[in-house]
């Protein structure tokens, strides 16, 4: 093999590896992408509900959830708010029906995940309504504990 021949050939063999880094490069990112997206699909109301028994075990480890505190707490008064007095005053006593927002008149869907499979589905959405009307009714933020009680709950409604 002359010098010159060589030398070319190192070179195709390093422009091959590299080439093929940059394969593999994109396949990892492929991958993340993928799982990222199986996480997201991973959203679901019994998901939801064994990541806020965890975060309550935590605190308790004698917690279950348990559908008939969460049932309790849908329509408990809870005596901080007069327009909004409890869940149940925008979802009405029904979860498994549609809602009506009792300062706006709105129509609020469903939100028992049996009957609206939209819910519960996206923690990111579920939390941050959460956040906000636990703030509305109680005057402060629902506990994991609650949480894991209401959502119990509100599998059953059908
Ligand atoms: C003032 C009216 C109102 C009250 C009171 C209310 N909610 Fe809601 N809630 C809404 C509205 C509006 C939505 C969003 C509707 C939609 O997505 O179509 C919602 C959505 C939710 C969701 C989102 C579920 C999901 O994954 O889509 C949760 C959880 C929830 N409420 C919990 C509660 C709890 C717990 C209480 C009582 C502490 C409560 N709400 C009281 C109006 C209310």
């Amino acid at each position: 093999m002359s010098t010159v021949s060589a030398a070319a050939h190192h070179i195709h063999r390093r422009t091959l590896s590299s080439a093929l880094r940059f394969w593999s490069l994109g396949l990892a990112l492929v991958a993340q992408v993928v799982t990222s997206s199986a996480v997201f699909a991973a959203d679901t109301p019994a998901a939801q509900i064994s990541a806020w028994t965890s975060a309550a075990k935590a605190g308790d480890p004698a917690y279950a959830p348990s559908a008939e505190r969460g049932k309790t707490f849908f329509s408990k008064q809870f005596g901080h708010s007069t327009d909004m007095p409890s869940c149940a005053a925008c979802h009405t006593s029904n979860p498994a029906g549609s809602g009506k927002h009792a300062v706006s008149g709105k129509v609020i869907a469903p939100l028992s995940p049996v009957a609206n499979p939209e819910r519960f589905a996206d923690a990111a959405k579920t939390e941050k309504w959460f956040k906000r009307n636990c703030n509305d009714v109680l005057g402060r933020a629902c506990t994991p504990a609650e949480k894991a009680d209401f959502a119990s709950f509100l599998v059953t409604q059908r």
